[in-house]
């Protein structure tokens, strides 16, 4: 059976396509924002995906605003719904609402770098190695289980988009795969951890080397 695959983001939508174009076996049966100029809407629509636009500054409360998402989410009977750069906080009813069917990537080696800026954040404090993380959300804000994670060593001469370009061709490829190991059934999260089946663990770890 064919895993049925809501996308929430908020603007370019990079992610989004990367997964869109991967030949999955996977169904994209809504992608939604709370942006309505979101590029990545424009890319769904062009793909004759249903695009849905939910604009959260016409609701004030983010529980409502939320709880409205949710149900829109829900109608499209997602087996999986996939945050790719979905930039506003999720409730944690919504959280409740999908948990074990929700996952976010983050560009930092998760647990450093939650929220925004990972990049400046990382060149700040000199880290030798940077990177990007997908995993499974929970309502603790970046901090849920590790499902898979990229390393890319940081240059000299890196500035914040040289080394975000860099990391996000790592997100575009372990985005896919994480969605994959999820489609095919292989991919869980158990007791508050990440079973991933087939000794598939050896490949849960990448680094790029430059
Ligand atoms: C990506 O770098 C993603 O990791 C990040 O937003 C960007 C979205 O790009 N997400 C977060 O920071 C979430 N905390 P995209 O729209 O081109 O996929």
């Amino acid at each position: 059976m064919t895993c049925r695959v809501v996308v929430l983001l908020s603007g370019r939508g990079s992610n989004f396509q990367a997964i869109a174009e991967a030949s999955l076996p996977i169904e994209i049966v809504a992608v939604i924002s709370n942006r309505p100029q979101a590029a990545g809407l424009e890319y769904a629509r062009a793909r004759g995906l249903t695009a849905v636009a939910l604009d959260h500054t016409q609701h004030a409360d983010r529980e409502a605003f939320d709880s409205l998402l949710a149900d829109e989410v829900e109608r499209h009977q997602p087996d999986l719904v996939v945050l790719a750069g979905y930039m506003r906080i999720l409730s944690s009813a919504f959280i409740a609402r999908f948990d074990g069917r929700l996952l976010n990537i983050h560009p930092s080696l998760l647990p450093m770098f939650p929220g925004l800026k990972t990049h400046e954040r990382a060149l700040a404090e000199g880290i030798k190695i940077h990177g990007c993380t997908v995993h499974f959300v929970t309502a603790d804000l970046d901090h849920g289980p590790i499902v898979i994670q990229a390393a890319v060593p940081v240059r000299a001469d890196d500035t914040p988009a040289t080394l975000a370009a860099r990391v996000l061709q790592q997100e575009h490829r372990i985005y896919p795969q994480a969605v994959r190991w999820y489609a095919e059934g292989r991919l869980e999260k158990k007791h508050g951890h990440v079973n991933l089946k087939d000794d598939l663990t050896s490949q849960s770890v990448f680094s790029t080397g430059t």
